[in-house]
This record gives structure tokens, C-alpha cells and sequence, in this order.
């Protein structure tokens, strides 16, 4: 053993010896209530994280909010009513010429934004792969 390190190691150790008594020296159930305390209400129900129950609300490679998701949330603010000219939702005449253009092209368009079409479709905290999550299920709803 490195003879430069034993003071460290010993240090440590008694460290960790002393965290330990004082863990110990709590009443029982404590750290259990300062961690229910401490637990943010309403927490967000991301992938991977077992919350909830089954939710259908991720998506299934865990890349963050499934593509429905995002649309109920964001999206359908104007592609269900058709604001501004949205092209509707689930209607195929008014996006098989949007379709024509490729998936990529409207995942960037979404990403950017596309004259009234606000940039990341008024997803700010949506990364890339929900943007393209929702432009897919946009796309799926109207074939
Ligand atoms: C504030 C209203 C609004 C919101 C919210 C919105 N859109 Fe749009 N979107 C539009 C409008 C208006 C257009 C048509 C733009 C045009 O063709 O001039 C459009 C067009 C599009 C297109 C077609 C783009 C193209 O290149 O033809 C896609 C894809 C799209 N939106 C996806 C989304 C997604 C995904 C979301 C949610 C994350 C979203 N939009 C949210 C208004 C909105």
C-alpha cells in the first residue's frame, strides 16, 4: 500500500465511522420523514423512472416523453382546431403534401419553427427526440 495514503485512508475510515454513529443516533424513521419531506410534489413522470404505474406517458425506447404526450401537452393547442392554419390533426389531405417533404424536414421545421409554426412547436423543454416523437405521431394519426 502507498504509505502516502494510509493518513488519508485512516481519515476517511473515522469519517465514515463518525456518519455512521450519527446516522445511528437519530430516532428511527427519520431519515425515512425528512426524505417523504423532501420529495417535490407533482413530480414529472420521465422514462426509466417507475412512477405511476404502467403509464403509457414515456416512450418506449426512453428517450423522455412519448410523441402523444408532447401533442396533448403542446401540439394540440393549434393542430386540433387548425389556428393559424395548422394543418389538422389526423386530417390526410391537409398533410400529405407536409408529408411529402419527409419526416426530417418537418422535425427541423418543428425545431425551428415555420411562419406561424412557433420553434419547437412551443416545447421549450422538449428535447429533439420528443419534437421527432411528436412530429411521428402527428404523421401516424393522419395515414
Ligand atoms: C401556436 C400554434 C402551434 C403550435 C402550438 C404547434 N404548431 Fe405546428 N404548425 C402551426 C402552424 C400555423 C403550421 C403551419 C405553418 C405553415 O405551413 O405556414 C404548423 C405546421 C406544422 C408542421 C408542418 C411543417 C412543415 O414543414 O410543413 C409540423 C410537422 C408541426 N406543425 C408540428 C408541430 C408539433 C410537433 C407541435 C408540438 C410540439 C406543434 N406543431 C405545435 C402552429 C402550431
Amino acid at each position: 500500500m502507498n504509505r502516502a495514503l494510509t493518513p488519508v485512508l485512516k481519515a476517511a475510515t473515522t469519517a465514515l465511522a463518525l456518519i455512521a454513529l450519527t446516522a445511528q443516533a437519530l430516532p428511527p424513521g427519520t431519515a425515512i420523514e425528512i426524505r417523504d419531506r423532501l420529495t417535490p410534489f407533482g413530480q414529472v413522470c420521465r422514462a426509466g423512472e417507475a412512477c405511476g404505474g404502467g403509464s403509457t406517458s414515456t416512450s418506449a425506447d426512453g428517450g423522455g416523453l412519448s410523441g402523444q404526450l408532447v401533442y396533448d401537452q403542446f401540439c394540440f393547442l393549434c393542430h386540433a382546431t387548425g389556428v393559424s392554419q395548422a394543418p389538422l390533426f389526423g386530417d390526410l389531405e391537409q398533410w400529405q403534401p407536409r408529408i411529402d417533404k419527409g419526416v426530417d424536414a418537418l422535425v427541423a421545421t418543428s425545431l425551428e419553427g415555420f411562419n406561424l409554426m412557433p420553434p419547437m412547436g412551443a416545447c421549450m423543454s422538449c428535447s429533439e427526440a420528443e419534437m421527432r416523437g411528436a412530429v411521428q405521431y402527428m404523421i401516424d394519426n393522419a395515414l
